[in-house]
């Protein structure tokens, strides 16, 4: 008899990334590289965008500041893995995820901020447990770089919910409806078959 897979349990997440995707992306290891490129790019320039947008707010600011300038450092070392492993260079469009999760942001404040936190929490505690996925699933050298990376995402899903649980209570909104919206929305884009594959896509569409 073959053990129970122990239960899921996170903090935010409320599912595991599924074994289809994980074979998706050892079987798409070029894919999954430049569009892992292209989030930890995204990932710079949104936190970029929230020291605009929250310019007055220095805690805010300063924590966005140090973010925009790892996520930069994460996308060097993986364009240098790319460069070496003479991976060709491919102009790729986005996958649904970010962009559904940013649909259900509030467009107008104080929500906004509320919501804006959440989702780059969502984004960041997601590529965390994908990284632990991949690193158990893919050889090297894609496993040295996932591994390595996998404790920074993590810290960057507690800025933001950190970020959030402030915004929330200057607000006086529920932090806990609006992670629950977005949870609810997340699982869904995890688990319901996507016809593209990207870093945060949903399980390969069957056929
Ligand atoms: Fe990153
Ligand atoms: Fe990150």
């Amino acid at each position: 008899m073959t053990p129970a897979a122990p239960p899921f349990a996170h903090p935010l997440l409320r599912v595991p990334t599924p074994d289809a995707w994980v074979e998706a992306a050892c079987a798409l290891p070029d894919v999954l590289l430049i569009d892992h490129a292209n989030c930890e790019k995204k990932a710079a320039s949104t936190a970029l965008a929230l020291m605009f947008a929250y310019a007055e707010d220095l805690e805010l600011t300063d924590k966005m500041s140090r973010l925009a300038r790892e996520e930069l450092r994460h996308y060097e070392q993986v364009a240098k893995l790319i460069r070496k492993l003479e991976v060709a260079p491919l102009r790729l469009a986005p996958g649904r995820y970010a962009e559904r999760m940013r649909r259900l942001v509030a467009k107008a404040e104080p929500l906004r901020e509320v919501d804006l936190m959440i989702c780059g929490a969502f984004i960041e505690a997601r590529s965390c447990e994908r990284f632990a996925a991949l690193a158990q699933a893919i050889g090297a050298p894609l496993k040295d770089l996932f591994e390595g990376l996998h404790n920074a995402e993590s810290r960057h899903y507690r800025i933001y919910l950190d970020l959030a649980r402030r915004a929330a209570k200057r607000a006086g909104v529920s932090l806990e409806i609006r992670v629950d919206a977005f949870a609810a929305l997340e699982a869904d884009l995890i688990t319901q078959p996507d016809p593209v594959f990207r870093f945060h896509s949903g399980p390969p569409e069957a056929g």
